[in-house]
């Protein structure tokens, strides 16, 4: 009979290791996430005495020549975008959402695409049945793609049947915390079933010239869940966001190995599956309500890619002692410095009122460029009046007061003009190709402009 196991606490949020059991990780502080494992053969790199001798290698200078990272197309032209052109083969993407955000159809979806244009695809749903897969593809009409399909949590299953596989281009696991590995005394889901099962399929992908994908649930701050350390074994992550209210959906890379992260992908959820938008503002301005006070168009940029969306702000009485603040789709520390600075510097008070900012669609915005359409629409909630329908706004805002230029300032002005804005009110400083642009610009110094236009 074996020896059983000498058991560790495993920290399920940082990796820490203890042999006893505490209410707060030593390591990374954070509250209830030792777990009980079973420790399972030493990590390499303990008892060095051990080890075998190493051999010499090669150095190499950094100017030698490399090819540059084949990649394929996975045939969703958004997410090449956010992959920076396509997926690259011995590669491993992870991507995260939340639960019924719809990464499962996504990774349906690709896989179905690089199947049909005549790549071996495999995906392994650790979540769902055979069935239930095989009714969404029903659903999204994808049911004539040649995908190999398989329900199996079990990572040496799964590895002994992709060993058999004369060829695997794409390999989709729904998701990395369903699997588990007997040779682990641990529950599928903690830390070192997840590194484990991780490590094996990244080393499948790696030797065998396969594109992975792998699905990480998020805990409820946003976070994949459990280790942080899966985030480093990829190569590229990629957050699947959204509001389930809506039905836009972004597809965000926050870690990208090949290429850049700031690039985002943008669906729209219908009823055969997740479509494609391309043109992005369009949709976020769908619905407009142009005529009611306290809405304003900023001129985004989100990569390279120019996106027009309302921001919406409601300023109404309070009755509290302390006034209410509510942010959807922005920074709420930004929205508190954005008042500060419109009554200290603009002589504008929000401090009996309870204030109210929404960005419409469901769209996280990050640049601090939105501060000056944030401003103007607060302004026309606070005065009642609404502004001029065809105007867009953008600039960020300095604690003085002064607006600051934006990037990409052109391409913003050519995006609102082909959308038919009129007028673009716009930081004084950086420069912009007069030629490319043909729509009225009201360049703004200072926020105390906007405020005694809008606010008196
Ligand atoms: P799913 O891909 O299962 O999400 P996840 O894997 O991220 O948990 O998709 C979940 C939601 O998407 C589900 O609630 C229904 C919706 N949906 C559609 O609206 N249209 C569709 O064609 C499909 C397949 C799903
Ligand atoms: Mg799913």
């Amino acid at each position: 009979m074996a020896k059983p196991a000498k058991n560790a606490f495993v920290c399920q949020s940082c990796g820490a290791v203890a042999s006893r059991w505490a209410g707060k990780c030593p390591g990374c502080g954070e509250w209830n996430t030792m777990v009980e494992e079973a420790s399972g053969p030493p990590p390499p790199g303990t008892g060095l005495a051990k080890a075998s001798s190493g051999r010499k290698l090669a150095l190499e200078t950094l100017d030698g020549v490399s090819a540059e990272a084949p990649r394929f197309s996975t045939g969703l032209a958004e997410l090449d975008r956010v992959t920076g052109g396509g997926v690259v083969p011995g590669s491993a993407l992870l991507i995260g959402g939340e639960p019924g955000i719809g990464k499962s159809t996504l990774l349906l979806q690709l896989a179905a695409a690089v199947a049909n244009a005549g790549r071996r695809a495999l995906y392994f749903s650790g979540e769902e049945a055979a069935a239930q897969v095989r009714l969404r593809a029903e659903r999204l009409g994808l049911t004539a793609a040649p995908v190999a399909l398989a329900a199996e949590t079990n990572i040496a299953n799964i590895l002994a049947t992709l060993g058999a596989e004369k060829r695997a281009d794409l390999v989709v696991v729904d998701s990395i915390q369903t699997l588990w590995t007997d040779a682990l005394d641990a529950a599928p889901g903690t830390v070192s079933q997840v590194r484990a099962a991780t490590q094996s399929l990244i080393r499948f992908a790696k030797s065998h010239g396969a594109a992975l994908l792998l699905v990480g649930h998020v805990t409820k701050d946003g976070q994949i869940a459990g280790p942080k350390l899966i985030e480093h074994m990829v190569d590229t992550v990629l957050y699947f966001e959204g509001d389930r209210g809506h039905p836009f959906r972004i597809l965000r890379s926050v870690k990208n190995r090949f290429g850049a992260t700031d690039e985002i992908g943008v669906f729209e959820m219908a009823g055969a599956g997740l479509r494609e938008v391309q043109n992005p503002s369009e949709l976020f301005l769908g619905d407009r309500d142009a005529a009611s006070p306290g809405a304003a168009v900023f001129a985004g940029m989100e990569g390279t890619r120019p996106i027009l969306v309302e921001i919406q702000a409601l300023v109404a009485p309070s009755p509290l002692g302390t006034p209410r603040r509510a942010v959807v789709g922005w920074d709420a520390s930004r929205l508190a410095m954005l008042l500060a600075v419109l009554e200290a510097r603009c002589g504008v008070s929000f401090a009996q009122a309870d204030v109210y900012l929404n960005v419409a669609g469901g769209l996280r915005i990050q640049e601090p460029a939105a501060d000056l359409a944030a401003a103007a629409a607060l302004l026309s909630s606070f005065s009642g009046v609404a502004l001029a329908p065809d105007h867009v706004y953008f600039g960020e805002i300095s604690l003085s007061g002064a607006v600051r230029a934006a990037t990409h300032m052109t391409t913003r002005l050519k995006e609102a003009q082909k959308l038919g804005f009129r007028k673009a009110v716009l930081p004084a400083a950086g420069e912009i190709d007069a030629g490319a642009v043909t729509l009225a610009t009201r360049r703004i110094e200072h926020l105390k402009a906007l405020a005694e236009e809008l606010a008196s």
